[in-house]
């Protein structure tokens, strides 16, 4: 492969379908990103998304979380998983782990995640139940850097839908999904061309 030194290397971390990994290399592809997708990454072998990457010639590397004893261990061997690559952002997406401060502070200012709320609301897991119990009537979705903290950071783009009445959490992440797709790369493609 030629490697053309101008572009942006972009490691994604996944753990399962990976939907919002394929709307980002999609989006690379057809938008022409001055940036190449280096490798999708999972913790789990058996993540879906690991199939996608495989047919788009992505390099796939799995780091099972399952055979580290500690977080500190895996985070360190997802470390080494990642530095080949040479990353200059490191893209979370649908990544089920939380992550050391260590492996944070390392990518600190290049590690993204989306997370599938209006945060600073809705926080950790099961967002679209814990939307549809505070009886909002707007949810969506946020890009945040990732710091520390657990879905807090410098957020850097949100996309907004309607909750409607008869919504179940299944109706709810279907529609913050679509959105998800559409906001993710465009945070990306923002980030490489600057403006962030
Ligand atoms: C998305 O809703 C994302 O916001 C959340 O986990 C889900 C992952 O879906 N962090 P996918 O694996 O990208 O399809």
């Amino acid at each position: 492969m030629l490697y053309n030194v101008g572009m942006k290397n972009i490691v994604i971390l996944i753990s399962g379908r990976g939907s919002n990994m394929q709307a980002v290399v999609n989006a690379a592809h057809v938008q022409k990103w001055p940036a190449r997708i280096a490798a999708v990454i999972s913790n789990r072998a058996d993540a879906d998304g690991l199939v996608f990457a495989q047919q788009h010639g992505i390099p796939t590397v799995v780091v099972a979380s399952s055979d580290y004893a500690t977080r500190v261990a895996f985070d360190a061997a997802l470390q080494s998983a990642i530095e080949p690559f040479s990353p200059d952002l490191v893209v979370l997406a649908g990544f089920m782990r939380i992550l050391t401060p260590q492996f944070v502070q390392h990518y600190d200012g290049r590690l993204l995640n989306i997370h599938p709320s209006l945060l600073p609301r809705f926080k950790g897991l099961h967002t679209h139940r814990q939307a549809l119990q505070a009886n909002v009537t707007e949810h969506g979705a946020t890009v945040h850097l990732v710091t520390a903290e657990l879905d807090h950071g410098p957020i850097l783009g949100q996309a907004t839908v309607p909750v409607l009445p008869d919504d179940t959490e299944d109706t709810l992440a279907q529609r913050v999904l679509e959105q998800e797709h559409i906001l993710y790369p465009g945070v990306i493609r923002q980030i490489l061309e600057g403006k962030r």
